[in-house]
């Protein structure tokens, strides 16, 4: 060994003078592994790090081509994470050297990562970036040839078939006979096809080697360009599959994480997703030949044997899956339909439902039934996992007799905790098939099956084993579009079945079987199991009868909701809840995406509200601090309980006569002064501002509008003319020409400051000139916008008499005035009910929305006897939904809530508590510019300096993300400079919250400096 190492030293050592002479590079050189070439880490005393390739003597075509394509991804993907070549002292790339003999020197910038097979983080960050990576890469490539990438080429996977020869080197004879078939299947199958997939250079090696990961689990380095071939551009993902898998838990999730994320850079066709699971398999069967081949002629080398266990043993594993499966998960990864007909079948059924005929009890027009719950938190769950054998057919017959039901239903999509055995697990045993599939139908044994379609008998099965489905059937349909699909009934008689044959023509509505019992059954009460299938994945009337959560987007085109053709008097499938990844995905997918998602990088999936708290999936709770439609608490239980109640009786327009319309108008008029006596019930603050416009238009005869600047009022296209929050943001098209927007009266950076006694006034002097530019072109204004506290202006409260003044300018020039409280009404600013009663006002039009309905979506308009009067010119106004029944019982609520929880008051001392207390954090740091509000509307302005007021916007992110991934507390930002913590809690927000809430942002502005 010593003097191994002396040797190597001396080698070494002659290496720092090629490094000097060639690159006049001095430093410690550490050797790195390599199969042909030698490979140097060189750290020169400077810091810098280089790895130096001696090239052991090779095609030059080839070495040329890997100089070459570094050169091309410089140009076209400088960002890409690859090595760029370093010149030696001529000007050269690659330099002829003497070096354990005749070789040429190539030195390239490092990159900095753990190889993948030894970092420790490799989640889906990894795949992900690994995909998203490699699509980049071969973008790129697709402009680049080379004479060296048209190689006849073993490990070019599209040249598998060469391998055919080579398989008798392979000695263990289940490994041959596993490669053989592989082998056999791609010549078959897949190279016929792969000739429709686009070709191009690929890298052709992203293996676990050479890939490297940064400690947050993303890719950042992309090694060794050696094995790059002129191939299809799928191969690319098949190997880094091969190797990404290795040890994961669920490898063909990994492979389709990779496919996702390459498909979303550069689509791939349905032939190459298609493909992609067989070519990981080709590639395993590729690298057994080869190392068998080596392993022949270099029997020593040890290292072949140990990566090869690591090959046979995933391969084993991919063998395990079932090959249909994994097809339809990589079309689904790849945005595609999992099953391309599913859809077509699934529209068929709905629209010929009607024709259908019933699959037990014919004769019974319309059965009482009784739902089942099998799930682990359901009523009965322990009863139901302690019974043995017929205890559990006891209990439903008992449940049925007890509800005075037809016959009981087990329901599709229900998660069940009941299917213990191994029969259940997938290929990794960790992944388990929970998810019901069908809709089962509990009644007697012997009960007749009757077919609801026309059919003939495709398949059948005897499942004869404890659990299982017992005697199966599938029988085969067409849609008149000749789409084929099947129906499965499972849990048959043996004696109906064996009176069946295969390919037997079954008429619609004929009793073709019957249930089975007990003991011919699975050991199952007796029940029929009905299930649509539109592909039985190869395994006929083995069908699985229950799927995967984690896969349930493909699941769900395989077994669609059976109660399409049962259709059943009560609803008997249940939404299956997925998880954050496929929630995301299925979003983008079909939901626009100019809906953005809090906190994207790590986004929360909500599923439940009390009070002040938002509770997530696993049921942790979240301080929810940015929630004004929520006001009264969220699923406050008053609310829940007039809705509900409400719900059950009637729920029609408002064209009739309803108690509950006119009360709910009479107690909310009575919250206003007068003359504001008059309201329009309408659905959004949007459509509530929007009605504004017509009033006022139709009472002033002008069209001219003025708003703050800043401003949001809504969505819809009348708003955003008046929104200067949109029209001048992203994608805005700037302000219209019937729009004038007035100056922003900030107290904290604008012309006039906190203590000018003035200022209202002259910040109201704009809202005049504007007037002044519309009279110089002959126009009036017909209604000034303004909240009472300013929302996307930053939080800002309005300087004293502010709209005072505004209101005076706007009247004198014939217009209307327009409160906004969407965001601000309903006692959120402690000291009123209404935010434009803390500046003295009475407005002409207001408009109420978010807190109205506590979630509801419902809004109103009150307004004056004689504005209401102008607009009733004939032209009726309906809306469906405004002031429908429902709507008006859950206002009435809320405005029971916050008068008898005397919420007003508790926004009043807990905004002052809020305010006092941040106020004071501001002694401590010196971040916090400005702290501001009326009750529980507030604004925490972050600066870089309380002299120029540079906004501390990334600052204000940190804290945002940290409150929320420390302290569990929810805020947002807001304002032109995106630097204002944005606080508005549900009203019942205590002052033990606002503690929690100052004592965690302490924390975190203690953190930041
Ligand atoms: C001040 C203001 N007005 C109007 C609206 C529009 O309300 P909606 O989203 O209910 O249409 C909003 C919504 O954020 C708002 O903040």
């Amino acid at each position: 060994m010593a003097s191994d190492t002396a040797t190597e030293a001396v080698l070494l050592d002659g290496l720092n003078g090629l490094l000097e002479d060639l690159y006049g590079l001095q430093g410690e050189i550490f050797p790195l592994p390599g199969e042909h070439d030698l490979n140097f880490h060189i750290r020169t005393s400077q810091g810098r790090d280089y790895l130096l390739k001696l090239h052991a003597p090779c095609d030059a075509a080839e070495l040329d081509m890997q100089v070459a394509v570094l050169e091309h991804l410089v140009g076209t993907t400088p960002n890409l994470p690859v090595s760029r070549a370093v010149p030696d002292r001529n000007g050269a790339i690659l330099s002829d050297v003497d070096y354990r003999g005749p070789r040429k020197a190539r030195l390239l910038t490092w990159l900095d990562g753990n190889v993948w097979a030894k970092a420790d983080v490799r989640g889906k960050n990894a795949t992900a970036s690994l995909g998203g990576m490699l699509a980049v890469l071969d973008r790129s490539l697709e402009s680049f040839t080379h004479p060296g990438a048209k190689r006849i080429y073993n490990w070019d996977i599209a040249q598998a078939e060469r391998h055919l020869d080579h398989i008798g080197f392979i000695e263990d004879e289940d490994k041959r006979q596993a490669v053989r078939d592989i082998l056999d299947h791609f010549a078959a199958e897949v190279s016929p096809r792969l000739q429709d997939c686009p070709r191009q250079v690929i890298h052709n090696d992203a293996n676990d080697y050479n890939v490297l990961l940064s400690d947050d689990g993303t890719v950042s380095g992309l090694l060794d360009f050696g094995d790059m071939v002129e191939s299809h551009r799928v191969v690319e993902i098949a190997v880094a599959g091969a190797y990404a898998l290795i040890g994961s838990e669920d490898p063909l999730a990994t492979i389709a994480e990779i496919a996702e994320a390459y498909h979303r850079v550069s689509p791939l066709s349905e032939t190459e997703a298609e493909l992609i699971f067989d070519l990981v398999k080709t590639r395993y069967a590729v690298s057994m030949c080869m190392a068998a081949k080596q392993i022949r002629e270099f029997p020593e080398n040890r290292y072949l044997l140990v990566s090869q266990e690591d090959v046979w043993r995933e391969l084993q594993r991919l063998e395990r899956e079932n090959p249909r499966l994994a097809v339809l998960r990589l079309r689904a990864a790849c945005g595609f339909a999992a099953v391309p007909h599913a859809g077509r079948v699934m529209h068929w059924l709905e629209r010929n439902a009607h024709t259908f005929a019933p699959v037990i009890r014919p004769a019974t027009a319309r059965p009482e039934t009784v739902v089942f719950d099998f799930t682990a938190s359901g009523p009965d769950a322990d009863e139901l996992s302690g019974f043995e054998g017929a205890e559990f057919d006891a209990f439903c017959e008992d449940r049925i007799r007890e509800a005075g039901a037809d016959f009981g239903i087990g329901v599709y999509g229900e998660d069940r905790t009941i299917y213990k055995s191994d029969a259940f697990e997938m290929a990794s045993p960790s992944i388990r098939r929970s998810i019901h599939l069908g809709i089962d139908l509990f009644a007697p044994d012997f009960e007749p099956v009757h077919a609801p379609i026309a059919g003939k008998v495709a398949f059948f099965f005897d499942d004869a084993v404890a659990n299982g489905f017992g005697p199966t059937v599938l029988l085969e349909h067409e849609t008149d579009g000749g789409d084929v699909f099947w129906t499965l009934y499972g849990h048959l008689s043996r004696r109906s079945c064996a009176k069946l044959t295969i390919g037997q023509r079954i008429e619609k509505g004929e009793a073709f079987a019957e249930f089975g019992q007990r003991s011919e059954n699975g050991d199952w009460p007796p029940h029929l199991h009905f299930q649509i299938v539109t592909d039985h994945l190869g395994l006929e009337a083995r069908m699985h009868g229950v799927g995967v959560r984690s896969q349930w987007p493909v699941w769900r085109e395989i077994s669609p909701d059976p109660s399409v053709i049962l259709g059943l008097p009560v609803s008997a499938a249940v939404t299956v809840a997925q998880d954050k990844a496929t929630l995301v995905r299925e979003r983008h997918l079909r939901i626009g995406r100019s809906l953005s998602i809090a906190y994207s990088d790590a986004p929360l999936k909500i599923v439940g509200g009390e009070g002040t708290y938002l509770i997530d999936e696993t049921g942790k709770r979240w301080l929810d601090m940015v929630n004004n439609v929520c006001h009264v608490g969220h699923c406050h239980p008053r609310v829940v309980a007039a809705a509900q109640k409400q719900m059950g009786e009637l729920n029609t327009n408002s064209r009739y006569l309803h108690d509950t319309l006119v009360e709910y108008s009479r107690r909310l008029t009575a919250q206003f002064p007068d003359p504001l006596n008059v309201c329009f019930f309408v659905n959004s603050g949007s459509e509530a501002n929007d009605l504004a416009i017509r009033l006022a238009r139709a009472y002033t005869g002008n069209r001219d509008l003025i708003t703050v600047d800043h401003a949001y009022h809504g969505h819809l296209s009348s708003l955003i003319d008046v929104s200067p929050y949109k029209f001048e943001g992203k994608g805005g098209e700037g302000c219209p020409d019937h729009v004038r927007v007035a100056e922003m009266p900030d107290l904290y950076r604008g012309r006039w400051r906190y203590g000018d006694k003035n200022a209202g006034k002259n910040y109201a002097e704009d809202v005049q000139r504007q007037i002044e530019v519309l009279s110089g072109e002959g126009r009036k204004p017909a209604l000034f916008f303004s909240e009472g506290i300013l929302g996307t202006g930053g939080q800002l409260t309005l300087p004293e008499d502010y709209l005072k003044h505004a209101y005076a300018h706007v009247r004198a020039a014939g217009g209307l005035c327009l409160a906004d409280e969407v965001q601000v009404g309903f006692g959120r600013v402690g000291s009123h009910m209404w935010a434009f009663e803390t500046q003295g006002v009475v407005p002409d039009i207001v408009s109420l929305g978010k807190p109205i309905g506590n979630g509801h979506p419902m809004a109103a308009v009150v307004t004056t006897a004689e504005v209401a009067a102008a607009f009733a010119n004939g032209m009726e106004y309906f809306n469906t939904f405004g002031g429908n029944p429902v709507s008006a019982s859950i206002g009435l609520a809320v405005l029971d809530v916050i008068r008898d929880e005397r919420l007003i008051h508790r926004c009043f001392e807990v905004g002052n508590r809020l305010m006092a207390g941040a106020r004071e954090l501001a002694g401590k740091h010196a971040l916090i510019g400005d702290v501001r509000g009326h009750g529980l509307f507030n604004g925490i302005e972050l600066v870089r300096d309380r002299e120029t007021l540079e906004p501390a916007a990334e600052e204000l992110d940190k804290v945002i993300r940290a409150m929320k991934q420390r302290h569990g507390i929810l805020l947002s930002s807001e304002g032109p400079h995106h630097n204002v913590l944005k606080i508005k809690p549900p009203a019942q927000f205590s002052a033990e919250d606002c503690d929690t809430f100052l004592a965690a942002l302490d924390e975190v502005l203690t953190g930041l400096r």
